[in-house]
């Protein structure tokens, strides 16, 4: 199956990247939210993001306007009924997921791959609300998605082989790197990542060091493009403490639990740079 036309549910931070990445690269691209004005804040978003590329003469501007061109806007799911992919990018709760997923697989084509772009909700989970779990796949991409070049491809039990090597060639073809990844929470990146950036909010928590000392070290010390903490601000500190819950629910070990400073700040409000404030302050800029 050939593809073309692409559905990205969800229009913040990460569906926003989606949608740049594959109208860059030629697809045409239907951009679903609930409310109008999400959708205008994500198509600016997306404009100022192309704008810097063409100001590091990245693109082209005929590419950008060309890009713009290839993205239409929605507020109704059964907008993504000609797609023959559809990727979820839609708040990481799993009640949501469940709708979203019941609705695209009433509404759209039965080839249509469902894939989702969860950093950290079972695929296996997700693809048992529908009728065709072998056509339900993960891919994960990273913030900020039209720099990173990964994408975590995760493989439900029931994700079929043809299902994989459509998204691995499609992965490819947008200039990312696919790499694939089972079932487990967390998957690979998260599983990894954020037991770290816990660990380094346990150091504030702690008294260890201030936030700015331990960004330092780590990114003096092994060379990280952004600190622990910082980086956790990038991330969300809501999305961060919702992580370190899937891990320490679906693995089960004392290791994975969330630091308590984290659940205070979130509990606070403070969710990073989203928010205006987390272990730094954004209010000014
Ligand atoms: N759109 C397009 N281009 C962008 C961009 C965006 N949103 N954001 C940055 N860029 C481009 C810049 O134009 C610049 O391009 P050139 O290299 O061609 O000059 C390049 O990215 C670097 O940007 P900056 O110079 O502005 O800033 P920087 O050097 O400080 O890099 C960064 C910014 C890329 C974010 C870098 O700090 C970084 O790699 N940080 C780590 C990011 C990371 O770990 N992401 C994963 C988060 S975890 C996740 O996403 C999974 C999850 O489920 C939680």
């Amino acid at each position: 199956m050939e593809i073309k036309n692409i559905a990205v549910i969800g229009s913040g931070t990460m569906g926003n990247g989606i949608s740049h990445v594959f109208a860059l690269n030629g697809y045409n691209v239907t951009l679903i939210d609930i409310k109008p004005e999400l959708l205008e804040k994500a198509i600016s978003t997306i404009k100022g993001n192309l704008e810097r590329q063409v100001k590091k003469e990245a693109i082209t501007p005929e590419q950008l306007v060309k890009t713009l061109s290839n993205i239409k806007t929605s507020t109704n799911l059964s907008d993504a009924k000609d797609c023959e992919l559809v990727i979820e990018a839609a708040t990481e709760n799993i009640a949501i997921k469940k709708s979203i997923f019941e609705t695209l697989e009433s509404s759209c084509k039965p080839e249509a791959i469902l894939a989702t772009n969860t950093s950290s909700i079972s695929i296996t989970e997700i693809a048992a609300f529908t009728k065709r779990p072998d056509k339900v796949i993960g891919m994960h991409f990273m913030n900020p998605v039209p720099v990173m070049k990964l994408i975590e491809v995760i493989r439900g039990i029931a994700t079929s082989d043809e299902t994989y090597g459509i998204i691995k060639s499609l992965a490819e073809k947008i200039e990312k790197v696919p790499v694939e990844v089972h079932d487990y929470p967390g998957f690979v990146a998260n599983r990894i990542l954020l037991p770290m950036l816990n660990e380094a909010m346990y150091c504030v928590m702690e008294g260890v060091a201030e936030p700015e000392a331990i960004d330092t070290v780590m990114k003096l010390g092994m060379n990280h493009p952004m600190g622990p903490l910082a980086l956790a601000d990038f991330i969300g500190l809501d999305v961060c403490l919702s992580i370190m819950e899937v891990l320490h629910k679906g693995l089960g070990d004392s290791k994975y639990r969330p630091c308590p400073l984290l659940k205070k700040m979130v509990a606070a409000g403070y969710l990073g740079r989203k928010s205006g404030k987390g272990f730094y302050d954004y209010s000014k800029k």
